[in-house]
This record gives C-alpha cells, structure tokens and sequence, in this order.
C-alpha cells in the first residue's frame, strides 16, 4: 500500500514564485500532502492566502509563527516531511543554505532538517553564472542538496539564458522521482555498510562518460563544433558518482560545473578524447554521450587564414577517429559499452544500424530535430540486440539516473 507522502514547500522570493502556486496544485493532484512556507520577499509575489486555499493547510510566514512549540516546532516542521522542496530557490536563499544562515523560518527549517532537499533555482542569467553562485551550488551538491538545472530561454527581466524555473510538470517529475528513490549514501554515514550495499550499486565500479561537443581547430582563432551542450553527459556522470562509482568524465569544451565527486579530464578535440579515453581504460562501463565531430580540417593553420580577394579558400577535411567504434575493439573493451545516436530523421533505424556498425551493447537514441542539444529535456530510446525501450520525454537528470539504474542492472553490485 502506498502511504501518502509529505512535502514541505519553502517558496522564496522572484518572479517565478507564481509557478509554486501550480506546483502546489499539482502535488496535490498526486494524492500528496503539501505544507508551505513562505520567505519576506517570497510574499511580494504570492500571498499566503493563495497558498493556504491551494494547499489546504495553513502557511507559515515568520519564526514566531511557531513559538507555541507544544502545536508546531520548527523542528517538527522540519521533520514530519518526506521531502523539502525549495522552489523558487533565489540566489540569496541559496547562498545562505550553503553558508548554514538560519535567519529566518526558510532557512531555520533548511538547517534542521533531516530529510532531502530538492532545490530548483530561479534567477537572471547573470546571477546563475556567476562565480559566487557557481560554488554554491557545487558545495549544495556536495552536500547532497539536489540542485535542479534551471531551464533556458527568455526570461522576465528581458535577458535570455539559463535561470527559468523549470515548469512545474518537471519539478514533479523530480519531485517523485526523488520520493522513489533512497537517500544519497552520504546522508546515511551513520549506516556506511548499509549504504554501500544497497544505496550505491555502482560501488567499487569504474565508468567513463564523455560529454560535450568537440572544437577541432582550422586555424588559431576558427573551428568546426556543434551545438551540444554537454548536460546529458555531465547528468549521466552525476548520477553515476551518486550511485557510487568511480566516474573519468572527459569533457568537450563546455561551460559547465563538475559534478561532485566526478573526476573531469578537459579536452578541446577528437584525438585529444579518444587519447583521455584510453587513458582511462580499463572500466566497468564506458558511456560515450559526447557528440565528437565526424571530421577535422584536414590542416590547421598556424596563423590566422586571411580573406581573398577572389575565391574563398577552399576547406579540405580529414575523417576523425571513431572513439566509440574502436573502444568496440580495443583489448580492454570495458564490459559495457553504450553509445549515444543524434538523429534527425528515421531515429529507430539508424540507431538499429549504429549499434551494429559501433560494436557496442546499447544505443541511446535521441531526436535531436527539435532543441534538445542545449535544451532541458531529451525523450530517448534505448536500443539493443533484444530489441527497442522507448523512454517518456523528461529531464535530462531524469533520464540520467534512468540510465544508470539500467547499467546498474547489468554492472551493479
Ligand atoms: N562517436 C565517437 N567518435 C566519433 C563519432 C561518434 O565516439 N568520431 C560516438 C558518439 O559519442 C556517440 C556515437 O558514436 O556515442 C554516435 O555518434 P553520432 O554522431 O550519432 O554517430 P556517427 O557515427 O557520427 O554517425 P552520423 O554522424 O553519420 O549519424
């Protein structure tokens, strides 16, 4: 029997904190229970009253609220969840989570609670980029916080880039999925034996991923790319460390920050990936999500190539490696080895026809016609010799950790 599941719904301030009100409703659509609380600047945006009538529970605005102990601690606000929820997390919300600032009920309940946190930010481009947020959130993720990627796109201030909360579909999707699964081993070190056995199947097991496109250079300042971005890579090597094992990402030049406890090899070019590649053999598993250019100008120019005047200079191309087809045959072919398949058009086929044209186990195939190469969300098939898993279309973190429960199956403990 399925108990009902508790989310504590902390809500900070932004424009995005509109979005929360949807979240509620559909967490409750969901047979969960959700309880709110609502940051200063949270309440320029929604009222408690709204929260209140959508959650059907009341909404806790200020410390003091709770003062009356014997009713509702903060304590026991904290606790009686089965998850929090911080969303939308701001930049200043998050930086004080990181630095252990308990100045208000928000951050207070965030500092003593027990259970997993699920943050999903939302802020201005720049404020995301920044270097002070960069770190917070990689120290939140080291810390087991499970930070959401926020979406691409306009935003309300005018600015376009990464920092759009996600849409509240796919914070449930995340929120369930977080509700599904066990709590990352190090929030369970007073059980260590416990949590290496059951919660890190990938324990003591090795896996490389690639990620991210690659640059290969025509002359000092020019180069052939794509537009991969690298997410799905850097997810899959996050989820892989979380689940225990020991990950060599070799990284494509992407703006991206490592995963915690990922072990990340930069690279510019094909031959530079294929080189790390081997360099980390062997492994358990090797995941080849990087989208490596098929070929490399043929010369790279030492100095800048000048503009004629008559006909433009002719580009002549060299074909790459296939890092993937020769990892099939190396010697120390790792014992699962899973490419991925970017296809436009006849996705199924020519994922059919890549998996026996690569030597390898699986293909992850994914429709790459519409905006997913930088995009949130991938909708995948997995294709092996016994045939085709269509996967829904969820967040690339979502279809992450999908994927490693899969290798797990086959490679785990
Ligand atoms: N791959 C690789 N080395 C290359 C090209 C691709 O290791 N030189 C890997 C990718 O990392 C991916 C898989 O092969 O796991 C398929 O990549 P894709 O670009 O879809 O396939 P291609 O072989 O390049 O075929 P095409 O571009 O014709 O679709």
């Amino acid at each position: 029997m399925n108990e009902t599941k508790h989310i504590l719904l902390i809500i900070g301030g932004g424009i995005a904190a509109y979005k929360s009100c949807e979240l509620v409703r559909l967490i409750r659509k969901e047979g969960m229970t959700v309880r709110c609380v609502i940051t200063k600047s949270g309440q320029e945006f929604v009222t408690p009253m709204t929260l209140a009538a959508l959650s059907e529970n009341p909404v806790f605005t200020e410390l003091f609220d709770l003062k009356d102990e014997s009713e509702m601690g903060h304590i026991q606000l904290s606790r009686e969840a089965d998850l929090v929820v911080v969303c939308p997390a701001t930049a200043d919300l998050m930086a004080k989570m990181n630095a252990g600032i308990a100045d208000d009920l928000a951050t207070t309940l965030l500092l003593a609670t027990d259970k997993r946190v699920l943050t999903v930010p939302a802020m201005n481009v720049r404020m995301w980029h920044h270097p002070a947020t960069r770190r917070n959130v990689q120290q939140l993720r080291s810390d087991a916080v499970h930070v959401m990627e926020p979406d691409e796109g306009e935003m309300a201030c005018g600015e376009y880039g990464a920092g759009r909360l996600p849409e509240p579909a796919a914070i449930l999707t995340e929120i369930q999925n977080m509700l599904g699964q066990p709590a990352p081993a190090m929030m369970l070190s007073a059980q260590p034996d416990f949590a290496e056995a059951e919660h890190r199947p990938l324990y003591g097991k090795k896996i490389i991923v690639t990620a991210g496109p690659t640059h290969e250079a025509i002359d000092p300042v020019r180069y052939i790319a794509n537009r991969s971005s690298g997410r799905q890579g850097f997810a899959i090597a996050q989820a892989a460390a979380e689940m225990g094992a020991e990950v060599i990402l070799v990284a494509g030049p992407v703006h991206l920050v490592t995963p915690p406890g990922v072990i990340r090899w930069d690279v510019e070019s094909a031959r530079e990936m294929q080189i790390e590649v081997e360099k980390a053999l062997p492994a358990d598993a090797a995941i080849m999500v990087a989208a490596v250019a098929d070929y490399r100008a043929a010369d790279t120019a030492e100095q800048k190539i000048k503009k004629k005047d008559d006909a433009p200079t002719p580009l002549a191309l060299a074909e790459n490696p296939d890092i993937l087809a020769s990892l099939a045959r190396h010697e120390k072919r790792p014992g699962l080895l899973i490419g991925f398949a970017a296809e436009t058009e006849n996705l199924k086929d020519h994922a059919a026809a890549k998996l026996a044209k690569k030597g390898c186990d699986w293909i992850v195939a994914n429709d790459v016609s519409g905006d997913v190469m930088g995009g949130s969300e991938n909708s995948v098939h997995i294709v092996t010799k016994d045939g085709i898993e269509s996967w829904p279309k969820a967040h690339k973190e979502v279809v992450a950790r999908k994927l490693m429960e899969k290798v797990a199956d086959v490679i785990g403990n």
